[in-house]
């Protein structure tokens, strides 16, 4: 009897076994022209490293708002969410409902058959479509191979970043249409809605992400040097496992990361506050993610910290972290001992430079300044094709130019490339791996003695 009943329960377990891997298996990845997914259904990518389906944000799971979004699968939803459809409509019950439709668009309809959010692109002449989510965490609308669309991309979710970027996704801008790929925060932990902070690639002199919130700078990456963000060096500390760079294009300035074989899932996160982590999922048995980087780190990452011609140092503490650029001294003492330091330095002896008979002439020179996170390049020129040494006689010609540096160090030595600096220079640090800096000063200034001469007496 007992046995029986043994018998009985494992044939059950069994039966539960086979009917999970059923269900399992028979989550598709691809959405049919047509088909559906209602709430409570889901597409899995083919690997199963990504899933698209309905979730609601709060913890508890409260079914009040419903959202369409993508997540790393290991994990679950909202903490692991890449993507959400409808950040600012969400449905107020779980009878939403994804359809391929005929237009040739995605759409996502509410319990009255009110459309909450479409996949804009629609083309009503093109072949039948699907919509697939490939193994990238990628959702796409495709045009049919099988109806002889050659399986073209009409649209994809990794245009339309939401607060996070993983591996694979673009990240940048066309400076020819100023369309952008950046990411926006969530409003609040549990409101995937656009919130205040936002983090884009600046492409002006040469290409460096910026968050902001609202209208205002929090933080700066520093230039891309060729290798990493000039202000970023942990990027160095990748290789093996993650590769990185920025595409320079005509038609797109873009950065993106790839994960080398093996590289555990990796993402960079918007947060709410508008910080960015790069976070690394520990694996099954860890659960949970690592913060690998994140920024800002420190007080110096603090966009303009020292205002112009200031140079920030996170470990002076007993300075307020700022200082000024050798030959500048702060514009405002009293402010400076106030702790107020955006103020910024000015200089100490004014440049000698000018035409004679449309010769310039000029009596300044340079001093380097090591180890630095390069200066903000909205206002900066750049020319890839000069050397340093052409591009100190281009500076020192011209009357206006205050500092340049070698714009790509990929060769090594001194680096190649040209980053001219017009008017002010902000948002200097020191930092590890930092770069040489060239600041144009008087004559007087350029030699040790007279500083060494002040300090002495
Ligand atoms: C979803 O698909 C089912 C059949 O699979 C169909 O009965 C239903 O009408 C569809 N719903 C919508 C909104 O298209
Ligand atoms: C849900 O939304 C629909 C339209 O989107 C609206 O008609 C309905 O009143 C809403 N229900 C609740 C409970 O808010
Ligand atoms: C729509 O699709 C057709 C057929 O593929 C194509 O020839 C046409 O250029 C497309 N139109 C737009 C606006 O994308
Ligand atoms: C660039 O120039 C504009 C206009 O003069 C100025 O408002 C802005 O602060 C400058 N940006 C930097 C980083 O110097
Ligand atoms: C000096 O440099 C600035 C910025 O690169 C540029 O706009 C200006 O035309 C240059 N002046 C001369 C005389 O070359």
């Amino acid at each position: 009897m007992a046995a029986a009943a043994a018998a009985a329960i494992k044939f059950l377990n069994l039966a539960t076994l086979i009917f999970s891997v059923l269900l399992l298996t028979s989550a598709s990845d691809t959405l049919n022209s047509g088909g559906n997914i209602t709430d409570g259904e889901t597409l899995v990518s083919a690997g199963g490293l990504f899933t698209l389906g309905f979730f609601s944000p709060s913890p508890a799971g409260v079914p009040t708002k419903r959202y369409l979004g993508i997540w790393f699968t290991a994990s679950a939803p909202p903490e692991a969410v890449c993507w959400v459809a409808n950040r600012e409509a969400p449905l107020n019950s779980t009878s939403g409902v994804l359809v391929m439709d005929s237009a040739r668009s995605l759409l996502l309809l509410d319990g009255s058959g009110q459309t909450a959010w479409s996949s804009s692109k629609t083309n009503t002449t093109a072949p039948a479509t699907v919509a697939q989510l490939l193994e990238s965490g990628n959702l796409v609308v495709l045009r049919d191979k099988t109806s002889g669309g050659g399986g073209s991309v009409l649209w994809q979710s990794f245009d339309h970043p939401s607060n996070t970027l993983i591996a694979g996704m673009r990240f940048g801008r066309n400076p020819r249409t100023g369309e952008e790929r950046s990411l926006t925060s969530w409003r609040a932990p549990d409101d995937p809605a656009p919130g205040d902070c936002r983090v884009a690639l600046d492409t002006r002199g040469l290409p460096h992400a910026v968050g902001w919130r609202g209208g205002a700078k929090l933080y700066s990456s520093g230039p891309w040097n060729g290798r990493w963000f000039s202000g970023f060096p942990e990027m160095a500390s990748y290789p093996g496992i993650y590769s990185i760079e920025v595409a320079v294009r005509p038609d797109e300035v873009a950065f993106v990361f790839t994960a080398l074989a093996g590289a555990p899932f990796a993402r960079l996160l918007l947060t709410d506050e508008g910080a960015i982590q790069q976070q690394t999922w520990r694996g099954p048995a860890g659960r949970g993610w690592n913060i690998w980087d994140a920024s800002p780190r420190d007080v110096c990452d603090a966009y303009g910290k020292c205002g112009a011609f200031g140079l920030c140092d996170a470990v002076t503490a007993s300075t307020l972290f700022c200082g000024c650029v050798h030959g500048f001294s702060p514009a405002s003492p009293s402010e400076w001992s106030m702790r107020e330091t955006s103020g910024g330095c000015r200089r100490d002896v004014p440049l000698d430079c000018g035409k004679t008979n449309g010769t310039p002439t000029t009596t300044d020179g340079f001093r380097v300044v090591r180890g630095v996170k390069l200066p903000d390049t909205d206002n900066a020129t750049v020319d890839m094709t000069a050397t340093l040494e052409q591009c100190r006689a281009r500076c020192l010609a011209n009357c206006s130019c205050v500092a340049y540096a070698a714009a790509d160090i990929r060769v090594g030595g001194d680096g190649s490339g040209c980053v001219m600096w017009v008017g002010d220079i902000v948002d200097v640090r020191y930092v590890d791996k930092g770069q040489d800096l060239y600041v144009r000063l008087a004559k007087s200034e350029l030699s040790d003695l007279k500083h060494w001469l002040t300090r002495v007496i």
